[in-house]
């Protein structure tokens, strides 16, 4: 009996703390989510290569996991729309979207979600790891799910969350990512018939590290890749804005393994990467880098398991026959994927927040010259400085006027000046 009450009180606690945690609109025949490497519903059918970029390849009804394993997040419904898009090469490639429709839903606004999965694993992506019965491995987008994306559900807005990676899982490639924002995008304009969702909602991106990168991108090619895509305001936090140097200060340290899982990732678009480190790799770390398409970044049910974990205090530089010329050698590469000041600027207002201390996207001097370059070419910026704060301690400091900001450019009053604010938590 004490049992009993003790499990009833602990749900009692867990639906007050969540309260959009409950029965939902499930599809019919729910099975556990197989991984997209072996689902063939992330395959699309013969001739999908003809099909113009945004094109909806394959869709199917899901249900959506939450924080409480085993029970779903309430919704009126969610829908995977397998779309074609460009991979960062200018070649045909398709990705996963994940759409959640909120219950009493304002279908003519829509807010694009990138989480930060870091992964060159396409079985790590946010529309496996968010469906109702999938392996905690891919837990990061439920972290984000809950602090996330919960805040736009509640509101009524719908959300696009796109596997922006894409199926070759192109971790770190900013132009892969931007692809597969913007067609994700065609492809929720597509789908009227499908989630409802008007063709032309209002529209803003979020994102946290990669997933920032992934929509300062979106932005960046939106003229020239898809000016027919419609974004009314960025959310960005957390944004390296050299990935070189990211490298350079992870090394040895608990975030050294981002590197390697970069290397991996460009790697996967780019065969004369692949080539160049094959030729220098040293065959002893050879397992080591594989550990990065093994494992997902990190399970935060499960604290062994993860690249980040295992990788702890490695220098990847010294993987290599010789050493930081990994770098050197491949730095017009690498600035081209992920060096985003190097391609003119984006034409939609944004909130970005940053912590000055952030020790995984170092450079608090450089980002901050970027928004003074944006601000001085004519850009609507509202700038959170967060004083003295790490990467990932700097994430909820930001996140309400994230939302805030959404919620501002969705009644169409966005800021029309730059303004930066410090906060000294
Ligand atoms: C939605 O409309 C498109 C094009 O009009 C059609 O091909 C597709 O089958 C429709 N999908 C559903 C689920 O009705
Ligand atoms: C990015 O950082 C690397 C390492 O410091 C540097 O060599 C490179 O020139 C930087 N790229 C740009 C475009 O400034
Ligand atoms: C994640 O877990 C699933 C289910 O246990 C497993 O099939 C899959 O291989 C795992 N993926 C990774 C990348 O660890
Ligand atoms: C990592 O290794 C390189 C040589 O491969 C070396 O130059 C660098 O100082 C090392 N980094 C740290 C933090 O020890």
């Amino acid at each position: 009996m004490l049992l009993a009450s003790q499990v009833f009180s602990l749900t009692a606690l867990l639906w007050a703390v969540i309260p959009f945690v409950g029965a939902s609109n499930q599809p019919r025949g729910f099975k556990k989510p197989l991984t997209p490497s072996v689902d063939p519903f992330y395959t699309p059918d013969d001739g999908w290569e003809l099909t113009p970029p945004g094109t909806i390849l394959k869709s199917r009804r899901v249900a959506i996991a939450s924080i409480v394993q085993g029970v779903p997040t309430a919704l009126e419904s969610a829908h995977q729309l397998l779309y074609r898009t460009t991979n960062g090469r200018g070649l045909p490639n398709y990705a996963m979207n994940t759409v959640l429709i909120p219950y009493g839903a304002q279908l003519d606004l829509l807010a694009s979600y990138h989480v930060g999965y870091d992964s060159p694993n396409n079985d790590c992506s946010p529309s496996y790891g968010i469906q109702l019965g999938a392996s905690t491995n891919s837990s990061e987008t439920l972290i984000e799910l809950v602090v996330g994306m919960l805040p736009y559900l509640k509101k009524g807005i719908p959300l696009s969350v796109p596997d922006y990676l894409q199926r070759t899982a192109a971790f770190m490639v900013g132009q892969s990512a931007a692809y597969a924002v913007l067609d994700s995008l065609r492809a929720v304009r597509n789908s009227k018939n499908i989630t409802g969702i008007s063709e032309d909602a209002i529209t803003t991106i979020h994102g946290y590290s990669q997933g920032a990168l992934a929509a300062l991108y979106a932005g960046l090619y939106r003229r020239s890749y898809a000016p027919d895509v419609r974004i009314d305001g960025a959310a960005l936090g957390g944004m390296p804005t050299n990935i070189s140097e990211v490298f350079y200060a992870v090394e040895k340290t608990i975030s050294a393994g981002l590197a390697a899982a970069s290397l991996m990732g460009i790697a996967h678009v780019y065969p004369e990467l692949r080539a160049y480190i094959d030729k220098h790799l040293l065959p002893k770390y050879r397992p080591l880098y594989e550990i990065t398409q093994q494992e997902c970044i990190a399970d935060f049910y499960k604290p062994v398991y993860g690249y980040a974990v295992h990788l702890i205090g490695q220098n990847v530089s010294t993987w290599f026959d010789n050493g930081r010329a990994i770098i050197s050698d491949n730095i017009e590469l690498f600035n081209f994927v992920g060096v985003p000041g190097l391609l003119g600027k984006p034409d939609f207002p944004m909130f970005i927040w940053r912590g000055t201390d952030d020790e995984v996207a170092v450079g608090i001097e450089e980002h901050d010259a970027l928004v003074q370059r944006y601000c001085d070419e004519g850009l609507a910026i509202e700038y959170l400085r967060v004083h003295k704060t790490l990467h990932t301690p700097t994430i909820p400091f930001g996140l309400p006027g994230a939302h805030d900001f959404a919620a501002r450019v969705f009644k169409g009053k966005p800021p029309t000046k730059c303004t930066t604010n410090d906060l000294w938590p």
